[in-house]
């Protein structure tokens, strides 16, 4: 049976995790508001009819919560979840959760926070049959002067951290936390 696998935020920096999943089997549901962007995630996969497109507001929190129902009505149990959800939509990541542990089927959430996590890590509530792993992302220190993560290394880093099955993974580094970049 096919391993439905959801990317929340999928066509920016988590557009090489989606393709990845993908070309390990699994089936990838990616979400995004633009629908243009997604279709471009899905054209650069090996294998683009694994990746499935669902093009939604995660703020607007009735619609987010049917098209998760819908989703596992329609492609059943969902076993992973990346999810890189903006601060102003505080329910999305609730009601994600919320519908996917209907089926009462275990399943993994690898929760993707910006480097302020490391300070104050996000209460997240999850449900008994959800195993939660944290990713921070941190920054990277060049001399004396330090950058935020590329793209390319959120992604690799992220993938890391689903191989490594870590509960917390930082990708760069959070430490010495006075040289995070403030722009
Ligand atoms: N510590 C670090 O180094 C660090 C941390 C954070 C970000 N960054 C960098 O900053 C860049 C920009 O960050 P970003 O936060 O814009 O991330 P991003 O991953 O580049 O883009 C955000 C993703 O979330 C989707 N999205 C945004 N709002 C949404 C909504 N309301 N509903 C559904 N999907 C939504 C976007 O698609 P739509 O716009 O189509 O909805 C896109 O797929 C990143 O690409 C990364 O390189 C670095």
């Amino acid at each position: 049976m096919a391993r439905e696998a959801l990317v929340i935020g999928a066509s920016g920096m988590l557009a090489e995790v989606s393709r990845w999943l993908a070309n390990e089997g699994w089936q990838v549901t990616i979400v995004g508001r633009n629908r243009q962007k997604l279709e471009q995630v899905r054209d650069g996969a090996m294998n683009p009819d694994s990746v499935h497109l669902l093009a939604l507001d995660y703020g607007q929190t009735e619609s987010l919560r049917t098209a998760m129902a819908e989703l596992v009505a329609s492609r059943g149990a969902v076993e992973l979840v990346v999810a890189w959800i903006h601060q102003t939509a505080p329910d999305a990541l609730a009601t994600v959760l919320a519908e996917l542990s209907r089926p009462n089927q275990p399943f993994r959430l690898y929760h993707v926070c910006g480097s302020s996590a490391w300070k104050n890590p996000p209460v997240v509530h999850v449900p008994k049959t959800c195993t939660y792993h944290r990713v921070i992302l941190g920054f990277v220190c060049e001399g004396e002067e330090a950058r935020w993560l590329t793209n390319r290394e959120i992604a690799d880093g992220v993938i890391r951290a689903i191989r490594q099955e870590a509960a917390q993974a930082i990708i760069g580094q959070v430490e010495p936390w006075e040289m995070r970049p403030t722009y």
